[in-house]
């Protein structure tokens, strides 16, 4: 007879007395009623989903229209990523930097165990292996996420590698394993009845980078719980990268074909709902016949010099979550495509005929449904209250197989050459549509001072710019200083440096309108960055960097003014001398692990204004 106060398991999927003996302490701890080990089938996948439809977690969406659908609706606190309750507890403060939350690991580590003490009574513990990257490839690393979370499990599925293939791999014992605790923090007492949501106003999304481990307690939503992602993936991956050489960062990666089946792939950093989802599945606009642009990753890109000092990216992730508000057949037709079946959609809106809806996916809003929290809308309340039917933060979570531009080498267990570098963030003023800087060190410099106007895709102030190094700022496991001499050291490993790019999407007029109509038409930015990449393109030097003039750019089928593309390049001194200034406030902030090559890179800038 089983103990009593051993809670009911299914049959361990591994024989590795480390898993083992690490999963039966964590049961210990959190006192799950049960424990189920993830085989990651399409039966245990469907089980799970008709589970938490029963349970009320999931809407299971129109059959017909929309196949092997469902809706979540997450509680009102819990919508996005919460950066405020983020740390990086390596055993030094100086380790993880001022951009960075830290506490002492050993007050971290008790603070944990209270929290994580009981906090699965009543619900079941999931034992869910990942991979993050092929698992067939030599730049994959491997997870187990413990869980009480089976909305975490189902987006794990189609977001990573996940069950027996990953066990089998741990039973051979040859990669480090990074164990993941994650618990919503909401214990059920016998007979309580569930909420479709559980989660805890108390939270913590904690990293310990020395020991590569990872405890996220109290949310259940996108990177606070799916710990492949921006936890693992990003800041414990960006401080095995720093030791091994290599680079974890928050990027697509796409490749341009031409009209030759000349392919070249470039990966670009935009912060949070900056763009990168829809840059990566771009479709060629009118005047772009016989180019095609194929997918590789949409957020996040591990890239890896190769024995000849060529850079090799790969995409750890294997579903996109992306934004859902702002998608549409005109904005991004390829995710459309994508999405219409098997998607898991997070906080959208509802249709009376059982299909979802979101703010810019039509023109027109249907005349009524119901909106992320559960209430009747309808554009008329809409007005009236300013509600949106779909939260800023809606996510949709569908496999990257089903995206129609996905790239036939994007399991490529080796990666695809970079050639191209981009940085872009979300700008109303100052920052032109695109230039290119001269070399490596100014590039990383480019980088490293980039600033972004703030999203929903982190709970805080929206619209508000702040410095955000490489789209890293939220990312970034250690000191920002540290990964800026990284990034500059990577060069020596490099016998071909790709070209570094600055771009900007959302710059605006005086009347606070988008001067560059972007999506499609972004292609005419991308084929003169891949033009320069291959020393093919003219460009005019400028104070900050190499720009193209208006017949430098290929305009056919879009009549856009020079006028109006010197606005979008427009350099302005002043406005430019008080972004330095912004970039020397994130200097002082790092300037005791500031490399030279930042000050030396800012007295250029200074002297070229
Ligand atoms: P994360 O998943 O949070 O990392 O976001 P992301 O960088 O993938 O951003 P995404 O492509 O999802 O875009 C976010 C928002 O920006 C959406 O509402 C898009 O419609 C909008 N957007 C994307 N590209 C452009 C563009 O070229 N111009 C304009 N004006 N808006 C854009
Ligand atoms: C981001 O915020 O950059 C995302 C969404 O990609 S989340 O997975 O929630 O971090
Ligand atoms: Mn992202």
């Amino acid at each position: 007879m089983r103990s009593p106060t051993l809670p009911v398991s299914s049959v361990p999927l591994s024989t590795n007395k480390h898993l083992l003996r690490w999963v039966e302490k964590m049961a210990e701890l959190t006192r799950p009623a049960s424990i189920h080990w993830v085989d990651g089938s399409e039966e245990e996948y469907d089980a799970l989903c008709a589970e938490m439809v029963a349970s009320g977690t999931f809407i299971q969406l129109n059959e017909e229209r929309w196949p092997g659908c469902y809706l979540a609706r997450s509680d009102a606190s819990d919508v996005a990523r919460v950066e405020d309750r983020t740390f990086i507890c390596s055993l030094s403060k100086d380790s993880a930097g001022p951009t960075n939350n830290w506490v002492n690991p050993y007050e971290m580590r008790r603070t944990l165990k209270d929290l994580f003490r009981g906090c699965m009574r009543g619900r079941t513990m999931y034992v869910l292996p990942f991979s993050m990257g092929p698992i067939d490839s030599p730049m994959s690393q491997i997870g187990v996420e413990l869980t009480d979370s089976p909305y975490v499990v189902v987006n794990m599925r189609i977001m990573a590698r996940i069950g027996l293939p990953v066990f089998k791999e741990i039973d051979k014992d040859t990669k480090r394993v990074v164990p993941c605790m994650h618990s919503v923090g909401a214990p059920l007492v016998a007979g309580q009845e569930d909420v479709p949501w559980p989660c805890n106003r108390t939270k913590y999304i904690v990293h310990f980078p020395e020991t590569r481990e990872i405890w996220s307690y109290g949310s259940g939503y996108g990177g606070n719980a799916l710990l492949g992602k921006k936890c693992f993936a990003l800041r414990i991956a960006s401080n095995i990268a720093r030791d091994e050489g290599w680079m974890a960062e928050h990027m697509l990666i796409l490749g341009v074909e031409d009209p030759q089946g000349e392919k070249t792939y470039v990966a670009a950093a935009f912060p949070s709902a900056c763009g990168k989802t829809n840059f990566a599945m771009l479709i060629p606009p009118e005047g772009f016949e016989g180019w095609k642009i194929w997918t590789v990753g949409d957020d996040i890109a591990w890239i890896k010099p190769d024995a000849n000092g060529q850079l090799y990216a790969i995409n750890p992730e294997a579903g996109f979550f992306g934004v859902a508000p702002g998608t549409s057949p005109k904005t991004n037709p390829n995710a459309i495509a994508m999405l219409s079946k098997n998607t898991i959609f997070t906080n959208v809106a509802l249709t009376p005929d059982g299909g979802v809806w979101w703010e810019g996916l039509t023109d027109e809003p249907p005349e009524e449904c119901v909106d992320w929290q559960g209430n009747r809308w309808t554009p008329e309340t809409g007005r009236q209250t300013g509600a949106k039917a779909a939260h800023p933060n809606a996510r949709f979570t569908a496999p990257a197989s089903q995206c129609p531009s996905i790239d036939p080498r994007w399991e490529d267990p080796n990666g695809v050459p970079i050639s191209a570098i981009i940085f872009g963030g979300r700008r109303a003023k100052t920052i032109p549509l695109v230039y290119q800087a001269f070399n490596w060190s100014a590039g990383v410099y480019v980088g490293a001072t980039m600033g972004s106007e703030t999203t929903a895709a982190a709970a805080g102030a929206v619209g508000k710019v702040r410095r955000d190094p490489m789209a890293m700022l939220p990312f970034c496991g250690y000191h920002m200083g540290d990964y800026f001499r990284h990034w500059l050291k990577m060069q020596k490993s490099l016998s071909v440096t790709p070209k570094i790019f600055s771009v900007n999407w959302f710059r605006k007029d005086e009347e606070g309108r988008f001067l560059w109509p972007g999506f499609s038409q972004n292609m005419r930015i991308l084929k003169w960055i891949v033009d320069r990449a291959r020393s093919r393109a003219v460009a005019k030097e400028t104070p900050i960097g190499w720009m193209p003039r208006h017949q430098d750019v290929e305009w056919r089928g879009l009549d856009f003014p020079v006028e109006k593309f010197d606005e979008l390049q427009a350099f302005d001194r002043a406005s430019w001398r008080s972004e330095v200034i912004g970039h020397e406030e994130l200097f002082i902030d790092l300037h005791d692990h500031l490399p030279p090559e930042m000050i030396y890179e800012r007295e250029l800038l200074i002297c070229r204004l």
